[in-house]
């Protein structure tokens, strides 16, 4: 088959690449797909099981700081079109270990654009129109106040080290594009919930203790505000960016969905409240709500204005927070399992297994 295009995803066996990578083989069926990913702790092959044969689809276990080994894989697939998820995405994580996301989001970013540049820049490139579209994130912008939204032009002031790297990354792919020509993307997006997404995060990590019956963290007064899209509209607006988008340019991408933690929480509660009956002790799932230590430099609120995309690209989101959060609870409530591999880490056998004999 002659594709269309060829797409390097990096980190497609997380939460939002998985997603994304399924999006693609479904309804770009003339893009051909390589998934590049280390597989770390966040990165999960059963993600992915049932799309592993599909004749336009590669996985290649790697870490994008492998310049040398990211330059043969540019040259040898002739990759044209990158989408750069593959981060440490955490921000708790961020606080007790920053070293891995100063490696990972930051010389990883970098050795990517490395290889897209002596690639596509570098006189040979004889392939389609290349495109670099590094996936970013609103924390970048730092925290909001109760009034105002981010737009692509608010000044950076990142506050964790998770979002002072991805601020990082973001600079280093604009200094690529108005330094070299390198045809970049930026999308900095808000909290995504949905189905594969690793329960260290508040929507899978209450639905998961909410189940159990164990106390539910919320961090210190519960009022902190994100504005959460379902993952699908963040892949579907990245796939408009892809096709839509002009070079050089950033896309802010919201749910127009702000909501306190303990609204969130309380939902999540309700629904299973509904979905399965009270607890065994008669009591709602609520009162298993637990205030605890507040994150440090915890960002108040996130807002995302996202009239751009909407504007200039007719992106907008789909889906309801109402409707996404009853099809995410029905996802991990059938895929228990899954929720099961991941927490007890036998998921990392599984990989290791699938690929003993390859
Ligand atoms: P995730 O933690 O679920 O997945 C990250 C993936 O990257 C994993 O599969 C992991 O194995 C892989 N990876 C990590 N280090 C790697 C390396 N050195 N080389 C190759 N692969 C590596 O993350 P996610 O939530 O799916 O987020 C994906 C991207 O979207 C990130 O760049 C993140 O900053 C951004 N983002 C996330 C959100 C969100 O709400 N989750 C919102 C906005 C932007
Ligand atoms: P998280 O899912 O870690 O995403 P991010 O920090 O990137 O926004 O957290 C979402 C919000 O939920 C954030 O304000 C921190 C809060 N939170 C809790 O209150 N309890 C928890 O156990 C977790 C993981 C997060």
């Amino acid at each position: 088959m002659n594709f269309t295009r060829t797409v390097l995803v990096t980190g497609g066996c997380g939460f939002i690449g998985a997603n994304f990578v399924k999006l693609l083989l479904k309804e770009r069926p003339d893009w051909r797909v390589i998934n590049l990913d280390k597989l770390t702790y966040a990165g999960n092959l059963q993600n992915l099981a049932e799309v592993k044969e599909s004749e336009n689809y590669h996985f290649v276990k790697g870490d994008i700081c492998d310049a040398a080994m990211i330059e043969a894989l540019f040259t040898a697939e002739k990759i044209d079109t990158v989408c750069h998820f593959a981060a440490e995405s955490h921000v708790d994580r961020s606080i007790t270990g920053p070293a891995d996301f100063i490696q990972t989001n930051i010389v990883g970013t970098f050795t990517l654009l490395e290889a897209a540049r002596k690639t596509w820049l570098g006189g040979n490139w004889d392939g389609k129109e290349p495109s670099f579209l590094h996936v970013s994130t609103d924390e970048v912008y730092g925290s909001l106040g109760e009034t105002g939204f981010f737009t692509e032009t608010t000044p950076f002031d990142p506050r964790s080290p998770y979002s002072s790297s991805k601020a990082s990354s973001d600079h280093l792919v604009s200094a690529y594009f108005h330094t070299y020509g390198l045809p970049v993307f930026i999308t900095n997006c808000s909290n995504n919930y949905g189905p594969y997404q690793f329960p260290e995060k508040l929507i899978p990590l209450i639905f998961h203790n909410a189940l159990n019956g164990k106390a539910l963290p919320v961090y210190g007064d519960g009022k902190n505000i994100r504005d959460w899209l379902y993952v699908k509209d963040h892949c579907e607006a990245i796939v408009r960016v892809l096709e839509k988008g002009v070079h050089g340019q950033s896309y802010n991408i919201g749910g127009n969905n702000e909501k306190q933690n303990i609204e969130v929480v309380t939902v999540i509660c309700d629904l299973l409240d509904a979905k399965l009956g009270l607890l065994p002790s008669g009591e709602q799932r609520k009162s298993l709500i637990t205030f605890v230590k507040d994150r440090l430099g915890h960002d108040r609120r996130y807002a995302i204005d996202a009239s751009k995309i909407k504007d200039q690209l007719g992106w907008q989101p789909k889906v309801t927070f109402e409707e996404g959060i009853s099809k995410t609870i029905d996802w991990y409530l059938a895929n228990q399992q899954w929720v099961d591999s991941v927490m007890d880490g036998s998921y990392q056998e599984y990989y290791q297994q699938m690929y003993a004999n390859r």
